[in-house]
C-alpha cells in the first residue's frame, strides 16, 4: 500500500436489475455487479478486468454516479453521495472516457467547442479564459493549436481519442474511469494513448479506474488489478502479485489466454472453454464452479468469499490444495 489518498473507496457494490420477463424471458433480477469493494488512490490505476458480460461497464456507470448502485456504498474523496447536491458536486470530480470516441464526440462541434462546453455548462470563467484553458489541454494531450477549428471527422482514432481525454480532464477531475479506452485503435497507437494517459496521471496526479478485457493493456498501465467474474471480484490485488502469482482458475486461464507480447516468451494461446453462466438468477454458490476444473460439491453449493492468500484477495474455496 501507499501512503497516497485514498479517492474513491467503493463498499460491496451491487448493482441489479429487474428483468421484465414476458413471453419468451425469465422474469428476475439481473445481478450485473453483486458485490465489489476497492479503494482508488491519487496517481494510481485500478484496473478491471473480465470477459464480455461480467459487469465491467455497469461498474464504470456506477463509479462514475450515471447509476445509483443498489446497494453498497461510494465514497468520493471521503464523502458519501448523502443529498442530490453533493452528488451533483462530486459527478464533477470523475470524469469518464469511452471505447468509442466518434460516438462520444459531436461530429458538429470544432474541437475547440467541445473542450470548452463542460467549462461552458458549468459556468467558469470567462469566454476569453475558457478558450486559453481549451487551447493548454491541447498541448497537454498533444494536439496541435492549428487544429483548434476543425471537426472530430478529421482526425484519426488516436487523435480522437486524445480529444475525448482533453475533453474529461477540462474541470480538473481526480478521477478517470475509462471503459475500453483503447480497445477501439490499432496496436500500434494503443502505446501512444495508454503512454499519454499515463503521463497525465503523473503530472496530474489523477486516479484511473481502468476497464479493459485485455491484459496485456493491463499489464502495462495498472497498478492493482481486479479480475471480475460475473459481476463479482474473484481476484484482486497488486498487479506483480496477481500477474506474477495468479491464484484463482479463471485469472490463470485468462493469462494463459493472452498471448505474451515479448516473443521469447509466447506460448500458443489457450482458448477458454465452457460458457458464462447467466447474471438472470446467477447461481448460488461459485459462478466459476461450471468451468473450473477443481471444482466440487461444496462450490456447488457455497459461494466463496474473498480472502488473503498469497499477497492479494481471491475468492475460492481450493487455494491451499492447488499449488
Ligand atoms: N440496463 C440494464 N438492464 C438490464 N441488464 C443490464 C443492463 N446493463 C447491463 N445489463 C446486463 O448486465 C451484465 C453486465 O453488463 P456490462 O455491460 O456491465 O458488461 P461488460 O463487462 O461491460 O461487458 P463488455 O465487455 O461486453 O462491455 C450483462 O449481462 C448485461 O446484459
Ligand atoms: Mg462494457
Amino acid at each position: 500500500m501507499t501512503d497516497a489518498p485514498v479517492l474513491m473507496q467503493a463498499r460491496d457494490i451491487r448493482r441489479h436489475y429487474p428483468s421484465g420477463g414476458g413471453l419468451f424471458a425469465r422474469k428476475g433480477i439481473v445481478k450485473a455487479v453483486d458485490g465489489v469493494s476497492f479503494e482508488l488512490r491519487a496517481g494510481e490505476t485500478l484496473a478491471v478486468v473480465g470477459e464480455s458480460g461480467c459487469g465491467k461497464s455497469t461498474l464504470a456507470r456506477v463509479a462514475t454516479l450515471i447509476e445509483p448502485p443498489t446497494s453498497g456504498a461510494l465514497h468520493i474523496d471521503g464523502a458519501a453521495m448523502a443529498d442530490e447536491a453533493t452528488r451533483d458536486r462530486l459527478r464533477l470530480s470523475v470524469q469518464m472516457v469511452f471505447q468509442n470516441p466518434f460516438g462520444s464526440l459531436n461530429p458538429r462541434k470544432t474541437i475547440g467547442a467541445i473542450l470548452q462546453e463542460p467549462l461552458e455548462i458549468n459556468a467558469r470563467g470567462s469566454a476569453r479564459a475558457r478558450e486559453a484553458a481549451a487551447r493548454s489541454m491541447m498541448d497537454k494531450v498533444g494536439l496541435r493549436q492549428d487544429q483548434f477549428a476543425r471537426y472530430p471527422h478529421m482526425f484519426s482514432g488516436g487523435q480522437r481519442q486524445r480529444i475525448a481525454i482533453a475533453r474529461a480532464l477540462m474541470l480538473n477531475p481526480r478521477i478517470v474511469v475509462a471503459d475500453e479506452p483503447v480497445s477501439a485503435l490499432d496496436v500500434s497507437i494503443q502505446a501512444q494513448v495508454l503512454n499519454l494517459m499515463m503521463d497525465l496521471q503523473d503530472e496530474l496526479k489523477l486516479a484511473y479506474l481502468f476497464i479493459s478485457h485485455d491484459l496485456s493493456v493491463v499489464r502495462h498501465i495498472a497498478r492493482d488489478v481486479m479480475v471480475m467474474y460475473c459481476g463479482r471480484p474473484v481476484e484482486h490485488g497488486p498487479k506483480t502479485s496477481v500477474f506474477a502469482t495468479p491464484q484463482h482458475p479463471y485469472t490463470r486461464m485468462l493469462l494463459a489466454a493472452t498471448p505474451s507480447i515479448d516473443p521469447a516468451r509466447r506460448k500458443p494461446a489457450v482458448a477458454i472453454k465452457g460458457e458464462l453462466p447467466s447474471p438472470l438468477n446467477p447461481p448460488p454458490g461459485c459462478a466459476f464452479a461450471s468451468r473450473c476444473p477443481h471444482a466440487t460439491a461444496r462450490c456447488v453449493a457455497e459461494r466463496p468469499e474473498p480472502r488473503l492468500f498469497a499477497g492479494h484477495a481471491v475468492a475460492c474455496h481450493h487455494l491451499e490444495g492447488m499449488g
